[in-house]
C-alpha cells in the first residue's frame, strides 16, 4: 500500500519526488517522507498526515539536490507518525532506506542489530533495513553489495529503495513480493511502486521481478538476481498517458472511472469475439486444449469487489460451459484444504494482481498442481507472471480506491473465459456462442444509456444520504449485484449497507425493516422477477422504503416503489455489467453528499498488499 517514488539525473530531485508521491496517494498512506543528498549530506523531510503537510516542510526550507527518495507509509507495524515514517536512516544519519512490505523476522534481526550496538528509533519494522545494511556496508563494499547481503537476511516481503551519501551517484533497489518498476529517462532514472508515478517523465519502464536488485546512475540501470547474476530485460512501453491517470475533469477518479465503463467494456473484448464464428481468442490466455478436454472443476478465488466478479462468473461458467465452479474469499481459500488438483483450474481475480490473500492462494493452487488464470488490470504485476495463464482486463489506471471500471471489466472477462470454455469443451455450439457475444457487444450501449440517469439518481441519493442503514437485496446472478452494490456504498460513504440474496429476507433481516432503512431491490424483468416484487411488497407492508431498480415500462413496481431507477430491457446473463452501474452512482453521490474522502476512504488502501 505504500508509495515510493526515487529519482537520480539532473534535474531538481524534490519537486519530482513530491509530485510521483502525489500521483500515488490514492494507495491509501497515513505518513509521508524524503531523503535527498543535498550538498553531500543526506537530508530528510518527514511528516505526518497528508501529502501537503510534507510539501510544507519541504518548502520551508529547500533542498538542491540530484538523488532521493520519497514515500508515503500505510501503517502495518507501528503507529502513523513522524518517528514512524520512511525514510529511516543508520544511526549515523548517512544512509536512508523506504520500504513497502512486511518483514515477518523483524524482531529477531531487531535483538541481533541492537546486540551490534545499533540503537533504534522506531517501532517500524523497515528500520532494520538501515542497520542491517550498515552492518555490511563497509569501505571496500559498494552500496548494492550492502544491499544484497542485508536483504538476503530478511524474510518477507519489501520493494526497497536506498540511497548513501558515500556514494551519492547512485540508487539501489530490491524487490522481494511488493511491487517497484524502474522508470526509464534521457540520462535519468525513476524508481517506483506504481505506474502513475512515472508518466510525466517517462512511458519505458521495466518491472522488476521477485528477488531481483537494481542500480541507479547517470549511466544507466544495472539489473540483477539477488545472487548478483546480471538480468537482461526488455523495457515496456506503458501506453497510459499522464491524463489518463488524471481525473480528466470530473469531480473524483471514481466518477470518471464510472463513466469510462463503456470504453473499457469494449476495450477488454477488443480482439478477442473474432467476426460472427463464435470463437473466442484469449491470446495469452489460451490453455493446453489436453487440460480443457480433462477439467473437472473450477476455483475462482478473489477478494472484495473481485470475489463479487466471482459470483456472477460461476452463473456464466455453469451455464456456458457446464463445468461446476466453486467460489472462494482468497483470505479462506487455502485455509480450508480445497481439492484442487492437476484436473482444476483455479482462476485469481484481482485488479491490482498484488493482493496478499490472492497471491497466497495463487501459489497455494499451483502446490496443488492446479492450472492457475488470473484475471488482472494491472500489466507485469506478480499474480500475472506467477499464474499460469493470464487474462488481462484492459480498464487502465483504476486509481479511485473503491474498484468500479475494473469490476466490469472482470466480469466482461469471465463472460470471455466461460464462452472460450463452453467452445473448447464442445459444450456451446457456435451459434450459441455469437449470439452471447453478440450481445456482449451491445453492453457498451446499455451501460450508457443507464450512465445518462445521473442527474436522476443523484437526485434520489438527496433524499436518502442522511440515513444509518441499507439492505440490498437481489436474486440469481443479481444477487452479486446487491453485495457489491453495498460494499461500494459502506465503503465509501460510511453507511451501514448489507447485500442479501432477496429470498433470505424473511429469514432475519425482515425484523430490520422500518423506515429509518431504505431497501434498494434490483428488480429488473428476469425468471425470478415475481419473486423480488413479492419481497418489495412484504417490505412496504411493513412500513419500509424501497428503492427498486426496474425494467424499462415496468409500471407495477413504480406504482409500490417509493424510488424507481429504470434500466433498459436486458437479457439475464449480461444484465449485471448493466444493474451494477445505477448502485456505483448512488454510492458516489450519497458519498459525496456526506462530504466523505470518496477516491481515498478512511482505512482503505488501492491494494492489500498485507495479509
Ligand atoms: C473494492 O471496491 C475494494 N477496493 C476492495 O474490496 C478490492 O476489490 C479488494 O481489495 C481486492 O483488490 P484486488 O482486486 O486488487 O485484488
Amino acid at each position: 500500500m505504500c508509495g515510493i517514488v526515487g529519482y537520480i539525473g539532473q534535474q531538481e530531485t524534490v519537486p519530482i519526488l513530491l509530485d510521483g508521491l502525489q500521483r500515488l496517494e490514492y494507495r491509501g498512506y497515513d505518513s509521508a517522507g524524503l531523503a535527498v543528498i543535498s550538498r553531500g549530506k543526506l537530508t530528510l523531510r518527514r511528516s505526518e498526515g497528508k501529502l501537503r503537510n510534507l510539501i510544507c516542510l519541504a518548502h520551508k526550507s529547500p533542498l538542491p539536490s540530484v538523488v532521493g527518495l520519497g514515500h508515503t507509509r500505510w501503517a502495518t507495524h507501528g503507529r502513523p507518525n513522524e518517528d514512524n515514517a520512511h525514510p529511516h536512516t543508520n544511526n549515523k544519519k548517512t544512509l536512508a532506506v523506504v520500504h513497502n512490505g512486511i518483514v515477518e523476522n523483524d524482531r529477531i534481526l531487531h535483538k541481533e542489530l541492537e546486540a551490534d550496538g545499533y540503537k533504534f528509533h522506531s517501532d517500524t519494522d523497515t528500520e532494520v533495513f538501515a542497520h542491517l545494511i550498515d552492518k555490511y556496508y563497509t569501505a571496500k563494499t559498494p552500496l548494492e553489495t550492502a544491499v544484497k547481503k542485508a536483504v538476503a537476511r530478511v524474510k518477507g516481503t519489501f520493494a526497497l529503495g536506498v540511497v548513501s551519501q558515500q556514494e551519492p551517484g547512485k540508487l539501489v533497489a530490491a524487490r522481494r513480493g511488493s511491487p517497484l518498476i524502474l522508470g526509464l529517462g534521457e540520462k535519468e532514472f525513476f524508481l517506483a511502486s506504481d505506474i502513475p508515478a512515472l508518466l510525466p517523465y517517462t512511458r519505458d519502464v521495466l518491472f522488476m521481478y521477485d528477488d531481483e536488485l537494481a542500480v541507479l546512475s547517470n549511466r544507466g540501470i544495472k539489473l540483477m538476481t539477488a545472487k548478483g547474476k546480471p538480468v537482461k530485460r526488455k523495457s515496456t512501453h506503458i501506453t497510459w498517458n499522464a491524463i489518463q491517470a488524471e481525473k480528466g475533469g470530473y469531480k473524483h477518479f471514481m466518477l470518471k472511472e464510472i463513466y469510462e465503463q463503456p470504453q473499457v467494456v469494449e476495450d477488454t473484448l477488443r480482439g478477442r469475439v473474432e467476426g460472427l464464428g463464435g470463437e473466442v481468442v484469449l491470446g495469452e490466455a489460451e490453455m493446453p486444449d489436453l487440460f480443457l478436454k480433462g477439467l473437472k472443476r473450477v476455483f475462482i478465488v478473489a477478494c472484495g469487489t473481485s470475489w463479487h466478479a466471482g459470483l456472477v462468473g460461476k452463473f456464466l461458467i455453469e451455464s456456458l460451459a457446464k463445468v461446476p465452479t466453486e467460489v472462494d474469499f482468497a483470505s479462506e481459500f487455502r485455509y480450508r484444504a480445497p481439492l484442487a488438483d492437476k484436473n482444476s483450474l483455479v482462476v485469481l481475480i484481482s485488479q491490482s494482481g498484488e493482493t496478499a490473500d490472492t497471491l497466497a492462494a495463487l501459489r497455494e493452487a499451483k502446490k496443488l498442481k492446479a492450472r492457475t488464470l488470473t484475471i488482472c488490470n494491472v500489466v507485469g504485476s506478480t499474480m500475472t507472471r506467477e499464474a499460469h495463464e493470464t487474462l488481462y482486463t484492459h480498464a487502465g489506471p483504476e486509481i479511485g480506491v473503491a474498484s468500479t471500471k475494473a469490476f466490469t471489466a472482470q466480469l466482461t472477462a469471465l463472460h470471455l473465459l466461460a464462452l472460450y470454455l463452453g467452445r473448447h469443451r464442445k459444450a456451446l455450439t457456435p451459434a450459441t456462442a455469437a449470439a452471447h457475444m453478440d450481445r456482449l457487444r451491445q453492453v457498451p450501449r446499455l451501460i450508457e444509456d443507464v450512465i445518462k440517469m445521473d442527474k436522476h439518481i443523484e437526485e434520489i441519493a438527496q433524499k436518502v444520504f442522511k440515513h444509518r442503514d441499507f439492505l440490498y437485496l437481489g436474486r440469481g446472478i443479481n444477487y452479486p449485484i446487491a453485495l457489491e452494490g453495498a460494499l461500494k456504498l459502506k465503503e465509501i460513504s460510511y453507511i451501514h449497507a448489507e447485500g442479501y440474496p432477496a429470498g433470505e429476507m424473511k429469514h432475519g433481516p425482515i425484523a430490520l425493516i422500518d423506515g429509518r432503512m431504505p431497501v434498494v431491490a434490483i428488480a429488473n424483468n428476469s425468471s425470478v422477477l415475481q419473486k423480488i416484487m413479492n419481497n418489495i411488497e412484504e417490505v412496504k407492508s411493513r412500513n419500509g422504503s424501497v428503492l427498486a431498480l426496474v425494467t424499462k415500462g415496468n409500471k407495477e413496481i413504480r406504482r409500490r416503489a417509493d424510488w424507481v431507477i429504470e434500466v433498459p430491457a436486458l437479457n439475464e446473463s449480461i444484465s449485471p455489467l448493466i444493474t451494477v452501474i445505477p448502485l456505483q452512482l448512488l454510492a458516489y453521490h450519497v458519498a459525496v453528499l456526506r462530504g466523505a474522502d470518496v477516491d481515498q476512504p478512511r482505512n482503505l488502501a488501492k491494494s492489500v498488499t498485507v495479509e
